[in-house]
């Protein structure tokens, strides 16, 4: 998993030199994406690369995204990755490197584009079945967290205090709403509806929610897409997190008091199973148009 792709070049990570000026470094000035490869396969990859768009446009950071699906699929084959399970390319475009200023480079600059492949592990299913711990946390990001920056201190900040406190895992909370995770999305099943936070500039747009979202859709289960209260917290049936390394993540204790039964919810389970479908379909289909 050595071999990475900085501006052009497939190279050894420890040949790869980013400018002490990159804004990326500096300033956070950057957008990045995560995209999940199984067994080589890449999965949801126009929709991961449309997210980026957005936020590039957003940020206006001028690149190109023609040449970015040939970068994916080179890195994973680059690193030995067709035949890892479970693997991501994570990629970073930042506004390039230039004098420090805090405002925008008054010349073109080059942005710089870094990507890397690295595999990720699944637990294991009894691992799973136990469920994970979460904690809430208050959510002191910035306004407009549906755009991928590679400002993610808050995160960070807020994945620290749920480890210090013991538990797997950050619930964020604003103004009184249990908005996402530090870097899942957040769902609670109440009385048989799945419920999540709905598409806004507080969350982030998550690729696993919408596939989730339609996956549940189709299968006929109850969906709201509303804020969740703190106060509803108690009441839930089930807590789940969704996310591209954490696909579906059973909560079954947040503060310390278990959820539910304090095991992981059939609605949980069920969209857990439908999503690793949807990943197999995906798998299957790469292999019958290589055959
Ligand atoms: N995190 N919410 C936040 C704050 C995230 O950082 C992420 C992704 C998600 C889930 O999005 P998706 O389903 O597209 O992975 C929700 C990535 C994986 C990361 O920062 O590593």
């Amino acid at each position: 998993m050595s071999i990475v792709f900085l501006d052009g070049d497939f190279i050894h990570k420890d040949e790869a030199k980013i400018s002490p000026d990159d804004r990326g470094f500096l300033l956070a000035d950057g957008v990045y994406e995560v995209t999940p490869f199984y067994s080589g396969v890449p999965f949801g990859l126009d929709r991961h690369m449309a997210r980026l768009e957005r936020g590039l446009a957003w940020m206006r950071i001028h690149y190109s995204l023609d040449g970015l699906e040939d970068i994916h699929n080179r890195l994973i084959r680059a690193n030995d990755l067709q035949d890892a399970p479970t693997s991501y390319v994570y990629l970073q475009i930042t506004r390039g490197a230039a004098p420090r200023t805090h405002y925008f480079p008054q010349e073109d600059v080059e942005p710089t584009v870094y990507a890397f492949a690295r595999t990720w592990q699944r637990p294991s299913p009894e691992r799973w079945a136990r469920g994970f711990s979460a904690v809430t946390v208050p959510d002191r990001r910035w306004s407009r967290v549906d755009i991928k920056t590679i400002c993610l201190l808050p995160n960070v900040l807020a994945f620290q205090d749920a480890i210090e406190a013991g538990a797997d895992d950050a619930v964020l909370v604003r103004d009184g709403v249990a908005i996402e995770g530090a870097h899942m999305n957040f769902w609670g099943v109440f009385n048989g509806t799945v419920v999540t936070h709905p598409v806004t500039n507080n969350i982030l747009p998550g690729i696993t929610r919408e596939i989730v979202l339609e996956l549940a859709g189709q299968a006929g289960i109850a969906l709201e897409e509303r804020p969740i209260q703190v106060e509803e917290l108690r009441e839930a049936d089930e807590l789940f997190f969704t996310g591209t390394t954490g696909e579906v993540r059973p909560l079954t204790c947040l503060n310390g008091t278990v959820v539910g039964d304090g095991s992981v919810g059939p609605l949980t389970k069920t969209l857990s199973d439908l999503f690793h479908g949807k990943v197999q379909e995906i798998q299957k289909a790469a292999e019958e148009s290589i055959a």
